[in-house]
């Protein structure tokens, strides 16, 4: 899986949140949140991206977001987490998936990095290239795998 490349100076402006069912919400989390969001991202999607959202709710400002449906998490992003300047990881709920949760959450987080001053984003490690190309206008980066995660200490099962 190959790294991606985002141009954040050239994403186009937010389509404003009609994709979002009126319940929905996407913004960052407040400190009571904290840990049971990092227990429901590794409850989701595993150890490796819940060490990310630790990262994330760590930094200053807070680079996570949250949709949250009836007091409940349904989907994440982080930025700056795997490291700087890179985007992801990111995911939505198995059954919330298809209903345009993952693009918000996307373009919101991207939206914010171009804010804090990045003019590119890099997605690591893309599994969702099409996810990616179509939200964001992803562009693959050549000879990237394993990129950053070379040497990695691997997870424990
Ligand atoms: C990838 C993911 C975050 C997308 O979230 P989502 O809420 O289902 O996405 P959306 O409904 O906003 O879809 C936006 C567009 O991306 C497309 N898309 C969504 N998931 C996709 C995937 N896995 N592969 C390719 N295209 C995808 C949708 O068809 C939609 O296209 P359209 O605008 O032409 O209709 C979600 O599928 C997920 O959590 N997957 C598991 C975790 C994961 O793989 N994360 C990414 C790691 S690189």
């Amino acid at each position: 899986m190959n790294d991606m490349l985002i141009r954040l100076y050239a994403m186009p402006a937010q389509p404003e949140a009609q994709l979002r069912a009126p319940d929905l919400v996407v913004r960052k989390p407040i400190g009571c949140e904290h840990e049971q969001i990092v227990a429901w991202v590794e409850e989701q999607f595993g150890a490796g991206w819940a060490s990310e959202a630790r990262v994330a709710l760590q930094n200053r400002p807070v680079s996570l977001l949250v949709a949250v449906q009836c007091g409940q998490p349904i989907g994440f992003v982080c930025y700056d987490a795997t490291a700087r300047g890179y985007v992801g990881p990111i995911g939505v709920q198995a059954s919330a998936r298809g209903t345009g949760i993952g693009a918000a959450l996307l373009r919101d987080a991207l939206a914010e990095m171009r804010t804090v001053g990045y003019g590119y984003a890099i997605a690591g490690a893309v599994g969702a290239v099409e996810f990616f190309r179509g939200v964001a206008g992803a562009t693959e980066i050549i000879d990237s795998t394993p990129g950053l995660y070379a040497g990695r200490v691997q997870e424990r099962h």
